[in-house]
């Protein structure tokens, strides 16, 4: 059997990873021996995804993939970026981030925006690069109550409803976070 880990300790990650990556065996930090936050202050999705799979190379030697992600809006040049989780600074917050996205956004008429999700997956100490993004817009009120981080303000192309407003299995089969690892799969599958 395939294994690999992944270098995440967020559990609602790591469920959804494990009902796509079926037939892999998927190991947590914990199984080999990290328990401490692994830094990342990288400048771009792609710099963070590596940082955090690279730690746990470096730890273990093992197959692992890290993922980054977050809310890119073109109007804002780009941000929140890799800033996401803490835009409106610290303790993470996801209301504030909406509420700082949402003022930063008033009277600007391109709301166009998308998320982006990047892994990185060392793979027999090869680097290799997935990419997921969903386009959409940002509106200016906060809809639904299902996701978590800028999901109330986020419609997809193509629906009418807010990220929030989709049931989570609707959600997670046209993520950004699905798409990067649905080609994953892929290249895991033809090296099989
Ligand atoms: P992470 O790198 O996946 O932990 O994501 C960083 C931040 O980007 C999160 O804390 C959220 O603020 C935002 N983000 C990433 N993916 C999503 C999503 O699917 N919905 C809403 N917000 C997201």
């Amino acid at each position: 059997m395939f294994e690999l880990v992944f270098a995440s300790a967020n559990q609602g990650k790591i469920k959804e990873i494990h009902k796509i990556l079926d037939g892999f065996v998927i190991k947590g930090l914990r199984d080999v021996g990290i328990n401490e936050e692994i830094p990342e202050t990288g400048q771009t999705f792609f710099d963070n995804a590596f940082q955090k799979a690279n730690y746990v190379y470096q730890k273990c030697g093992c197959n692992v993939f890290a993922d980054d992600s977050g809310l890119v809006v073109n109007a804002l040049n780009g941000e929140p970026g890799v800033h996401s989780a803490i835009y409106a600074g610290y303790p993470k917050n996801d209301l504030k981030n909406i509420q700082l996205l949402l003022q930063k956004m008033q009277g600007i008429s391109d709301r166009s925006a998308y998320f982006i999700s990047v892994i990185c997956l060392i793979y027999q100490g090869k680097e290799y690069y997935f990419e997921g993004r969903v386009n959409g817009h940002i509106i200016d009120e906060m809809r639904g109550s299902n996701g978590f981080g800028y999901d109330p303000v986020f419609i997809p192309d193509g629906y009418n409803i807010t990220f929030a407003e989709m049931d989570n299995d609707l959600k997670n089969k046209i993520s950004h976070r699905n798409k990067a690892l649905e080609k994953m799969k892929e290249f895991l599958i033809q090296q099989k």
